[in-house]
Parts: structure tokens; C-alpha cells; sequence
């Protein structure tokens, strides 16, 4: 998942409907309250850092119209999708270590589950400042990855009843509490307020749960793909073990953090 252009990053590079199935069915109802917390209001120019396939730009280009949005991610196929599904908007590839726009010319730069995915987050969380007018708002937030309440802990449990010494993403950076606020005062934010978002999502069987594990998308997908065909079935089991009996909800939160350039 490492791209040559890159080096070092996770580049998701997969098809956004593999994506959309996987964690967009998190992130989507994410980036309604993550919006809401920068309290982005029309007439403002806002920079989606690590776009994706676009859950955060949809709330963006809802509230600010196309030309209030300029998003960007190291992914092919995601900048692809982003101009498939919203023409009008300024999207390109970059990575947030080295954002692709001058000085001051945001009022605001939001990076929903992307920080724990920076080679360098202080350096990305800079440069997302940098961008940004004095006194402009910078927002991240990252799941809860290390309090076992992320919408892959579930997962990550049932893989380390099977393989305790498989890697998770509970080590990743902004994915334990205090984490983001400690990365934003040391990219030299100011105002810093922690807060937590929480989703609900509900499965109607385990298999709409399960499957999307088995689309190679992120962490998880790639430790899925590696496994041996029975590995994997085992996996399989055990996760559904762990899981309520179907239909179930999820539960899933995120750490966040508002801040002022
Ligand atoms: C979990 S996805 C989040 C996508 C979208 N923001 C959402 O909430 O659905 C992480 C995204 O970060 C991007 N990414 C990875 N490393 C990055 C970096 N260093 N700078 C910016 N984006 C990065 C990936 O390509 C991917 O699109």
C-alpha cells in the first residue's frame, strides 16, 4: 500500500466503492458531526486534507458550495473519484507534509481519520496551519484505536485472540487519548480543544459486517489478504463470536481536536 511518489505513506489505493463499503459506512455519519465541530459556515474557503473518496468533502461542498472546497490525498483512485463525483472542486494529489498551497489561504483545514496515517503528523499538522489564515480553524480527528472503541476493534480483538503478536493500529499516532492535543501543540497550534465524536452503525447480518474486510482497504484489509485461505475462515469465526447475534450496532468513537492556527 506504500506509493513510489511518496515514500512511506499508506496510499489507499483501492476503488472508492470498496472503500465506501468499508469504513465510509463509518465515516460518513463521522464527518456530519466532525463539520459541525469546525463550524464551517458559508462564504468560507476549506482545505479536505486526506480527502478519500470524499465523506468529509460531501458535508464540505454541502455547506460551502464547490468552490469553497479544495481537497487533496496521495491516492490515485480516491482523487479520481473526488472529480467523478464532484467536478467543480479543486482536488489534487499531495500528502499533508507538504501541502500543495500557499500561505494563509484557508479558513480552515480538516483532516478526519488521516493524521494516524502521516509519516509525520507534527509536520502535516503544521503545514495544515500554515495554510490556514491566523486565527482559521484546524480540526482532526482519529479513532479511538488504542481504548478498543474504534469501529475495527472488534476486528483487531478477534485477530489477536487468534495471533497476539499480529500488528494492530492501537500504536498508530493521535489514536490514544491526549495524542492529538500533544501532536497539535507541538506543530505549534493554538487553542487546542479535545472533544470525542461517537457513531452508531447498524449491520443487518454479520456477512454485511464481515465482507468488506476482505477488500484489501487499509490495515486491516491488507492483514486479511495475507492470510491463508483457512487463516482467514478462522478469522471469520472468531469475529463472529465476539459480535452480538445479528441485526447489531456499532458503536464507534473518535478522538478530536479544534485548534487555531
Ligand atoms: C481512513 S482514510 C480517510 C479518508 C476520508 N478523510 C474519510 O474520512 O473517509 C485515510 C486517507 O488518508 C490518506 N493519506 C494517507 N497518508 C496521508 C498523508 N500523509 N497526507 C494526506 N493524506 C494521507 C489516504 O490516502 C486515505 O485517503
Amino acid at each position: 500500500m506504500s506509493g513510489t511518489a511518496y515514500p512511506g505513506v499508506m496510499i489507499f489505493e483501492v476503488a472508492a466503492h470498496s472503500y465506501a463499503r468499508f469504513m465510509g459506512r463509518f465515516s460518513d455519519p463521522l464527518a456530519v458531526q466532525f463539520v459541525q465541530l469546525a463550524g464551517v459556515r458559508d462564504g468560507q474557503r476549506v482545505l479536505d486534507v486526506g480527502c478519500g473518496p470524499g465523506a468529509l468533502t460531501a458535508q464540505l461542498v454541502q455547506r460551502l458550495g464547490s468552490r469553497g472546497v479544495s481537497a487533496v490525498d496521495p491516492s490515485r483512485s480516491f482523487v479520481a473519484a473526488i472529480h467523478d463525483r464532484f467536478p467543480d472542486i479543486a482536488v489534487q494529489r499531495g500528502i499533508a507534509e507538504q501541502l500543495p498551497f500557499a500561505d494563509r489561504v484557508f479558513d480552515a483545514a480538516l483532516a478526519q481519520l488521516v493524521v494516524h496515517f502521516m509519516t509525520n503528523p507534527v509536520t502535516g499538522l503544521a503545514e495544515m496551519a500554515r495554510v490556514t489564515r491566523p486565527g482559521g480553524v484546524v480540526c482532526a480527528c482519529v479513532w479511538d484505536h488504542a481504548g478498543g472503541t474504534s469501529p475495527l476493534s472488534p476486528f483487531w480483538r478477534a485477530v489477536h485472540d487468534l495471533d497476539p503478536r499480529a500488528p494492530d493500529e492501537a500504536g498508530r499516532p493521535g489514536a490514544r487519548e491526549g495524542q492529538l492535543e500533544d501532536l497539535c501543540a507541538a506543530a505549534g497550534l493554538k487553542h487546542i480543544e479535545p472533544g470525542t465524536l461517537t457513531v452508531e452503525v447498524e449491520f443487518a447480518t454479520f456477512t454485511d459486517w464481515w465482507e468488506p474486510f476482505t477488500l484489501g482497504v487499509g490495515p486491516a484489509g491488507a492483514y486479511v489478504s495475507q492470510l491463508s485461505q483457512a487463516a482467514r475462515e478462522d478469522l471469520r469465526i472468531r469475529c463472529a463470536q465476539l459480535l452480538p447475534p445479528a441485526p447489531f450496532q456499532i458503536s464507534a468513537s473518535a478522538w478530536s481536536v479544534r485548534a487555531s492556527s
